[in-house]
């Protein structure tokens, strides 16, 4: 089956560095759309056109049978349009508020995403559906995405900017982040160093390759050695050339290394 992910950036490559070792024998497309990343700090109109773009060429002109939409903020502010517009499986991704709920009833969680996200119509949804005894608390972290496309994962840049932003709230008291962008999953080595060990990582990856999984009947295998095969794009335009292709592959490291931090 050609299963197409889509993210304004590398942050979806966190979901297929999942998806292509528990699904090894599928084809795989790869969508960054380099073009307009960040999405987050974006107008919702501009969004909304982009994702349209993408899945022109995704559904149209490249046949993908199922879409991912492996981008919290693309979710939040286009999915429904496209399911409208397209009759393929597509999975969405939201950021993680049921499963972190269900892991502690008492303290406090604390959901990270994009501004777009934060403040969007979907999530506030969600967390009133499943958030009733008000534990949540919402959180933009938009200058991740910047350092995950600069490559720059580890830095005092980064600490700093962590550290900031976390500084308002009382981490002892909270058991769970949830990362709500697939950007953040790369950052988890540094925010394991400066929270708390009690307060865990809650993202949507494996759930929402799961839930692919089950929209396709396809059979997912336990994550091996073995890997799907992927062609990438950049808003369109096939990545070709060792060296673009090295960077992919280093993102996807990267991706692994950080799916072990718990
Ligand atoms: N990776 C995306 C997400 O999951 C969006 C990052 C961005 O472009 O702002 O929300």
């Amino acid at each position: 089956m050609r299963i197409a992910l889509f993210d304004s950036g590398i942050g979806g490559l966190t979901v297929l560095s999942h998806a292509r070792r528990v699904l090894p024998s599928e084809d795989f497309l790869f969508f960054a759309d380099r073009d307009h990343v960040p999405y987050g700090t974006k107008s919702v109109p501009a969004v909304r056109g982009f994702v349209r773009e993408a899945f022109h060429f995704l559904v149209e002109q490249q046949k993908a049978d199922a879409v991912v939409v492996a981008c919290n903020t693309a979710t939040s502010v286009a999915v429904d349009e496209m399911r409208r517009l397209y009759a393929v499986p597509i999975i969405g991704m939201e950021p993680a508020v049921k499963k972190a709920l269900a892991r502690d009833t008492e303290r406090r969680v604390l959901v990270t995403a994009t501004p777009i996200t934060v403040n969007g119509e979907k999530l506030r949804c969600l967390i009133s559906a499943y958030d009733t005894g008000g534990c949540i608390d919402l959180l933009a972290l938009p200058r991740l995405v910047e350092f995950a496309e600069e490559r720059e994962f580890v830095s005092p840049r980064v600490e700093n900017y962590l550290r900031s932003a976390l500084a308002p709230y009382d981490l002892i008291n909270y058991s769970a982040i949830v990362l709500g962008c697939t950007h953040f999953n790369y950052f988890k080595d540094t925010l394991r160093q400066i929270m708390p060990q009690t307060v865990g990582f809650v993202d949507g990856n494996e759930g929402t390759v799961e839930e692919l999984a089950r929209r396709t009947n396809l059979r997912t295998v336990p994550a091996g050695e073995r890997k799907a095969l992927c062609t990438f794009f950049e808003s369109g335009r096939l990545v070709e050339g060792a060296e673009a292709l090295a960077r992919i592959e280093g993102y996807l490291a990267r991706a692994e290394r950080m799916e072990e931090i718990v």
